[in-house]
């Protein structure tokens, strides 16, 4: 039995194959409609989401399976003192597979010891989230063609933005892949990403605050929203959330053929009027997240169209 509890569960090869089956969901919907027939996926949602537990549901939906769960932990025993094994024990009497989100690192992964059906880490706290990092992949191989070869800017809060991490991760395995970190210096991506996936693996990469001081380098901008969540103190995050807005006049220095990225939900960090940008990818990767999660439940169920 399979989990997906960080990308490098997922070998290289693997994730290609993927972003290749979800390009066939997409050219021949009809083959999947019914690979999924009388399995469940159980969506276990401890912590807010719109778009990635729906996409699991509606991914189920279209390969015609079942979805059961819950979508806060107020509504589970979560809120009378269940330990989340205990709950996954549970649900595995009742599911097939199920996806997770949890505000605790880790807290996946320790799911996985005791489950007795596949989990997939829909989000664990400020550390990983890999199936938004299939979503970008789609995303990127659907719009450059490739996933080698490119200059990609994080920008944002990239010390608790749990699918910067992941897509980092993912990305130092590729060819070509030049980094470069916009951030506060608050806010930089956490030392065991760089000591643990970039030096170890010789990965040269940049650190900057400035956005328009590289704006005219990169083919891929990855915009994230600072997390109010994970703050001690809401002070901070006043003062740290608006520190960038990528807006029309920021773009003017951009490649005309960069791509901009992110996962949703955004706040302030990308103006509405980006939105009409032939370069804004941001609701094509909402798209893409369904299609590549209805690849991840087939691999995960061991089932073919
Ligand atoms: C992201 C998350 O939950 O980490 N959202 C998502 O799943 N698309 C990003 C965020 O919340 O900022």
């Amino acid at each position: 039995m399979r989990h997906l509890i960080d990308i490098t569960d997922l070998s290289v090869q693997e994730i290609d194959e993927l972003i290749a089956t979800a390009e066939d969901i997409i050219e021949n919907k009809p083959k999947y409609a019914h690979v999924c027939a009388g399995k469940k996926l159980a969506t276990l949602f401890f912590e807010p989401s719109t778009r990635t537990r729906l996409s699991f549901e509606a991914a189920m939906y279209e390969l015609g399976g079942h979805v059961l769960g819950f979508a806060s932990a107020d509504s589970s025993s979560a809120s009378k003192g269940e330990s989340v094994t205990d709950t996954i024990r549970t649900v595995g009497c009742y599911a097939d597979i199920i996806a997770m989100r949890h505000p605790k690192e880790g807290a996946p992964m320790a799911a996985s010891l005791r489950s007795t059906v596949p989990i997939i880490n829909a989000g664990d706290g400020g550390h990983n989230h890999p199936t938004q990092t299939l979503t970008d992949l789609l995303t990127i191989h659907r719009e450059r063609g490739s996933l080698d070869n490119f200059t990609i800017g994080f920008c944002g809060d990239l010390k608790f933005g749990r699918t910067v991490h992941s897509l980092v991760s993912a990305l130092s395995r590729n060819k070509g892949i030049n980094f470069i970190f916009i951030s506060p210096a608050e806010l930089r991506i956490p030392e065991y990403i760089k000591s643990g996936v970039l030096e170890k693996n010789g990965i040269p990469y940049r650190e900057v605050e400035s956005m328009e001081e590289v704006m005219p380098e990169l083919d891929i901008l990855y915009m994230t929203r600072v997390q109010r969540e994970r703050f001690f103190n809401e002070a901070d995050y006043i003062r740290l959330k608006d520190t960038y807005i990528l807006d029309p006049s920021k773009l003017r220095d951009a490649k005309p053929d960069m791509r901009i990225l992110h996962p949703l939900p955004r706040v302030n960090e990308i103006a509405h009027s980006v939105d009409d940008d032939p370069r804004a990818c941001y609701f094509k990767q909402v798209e893409n997240g369904k299609h590549v999660r209805m690849a991840l439940i087939m691999k995960l169920l061991e089932v073919k169209a």
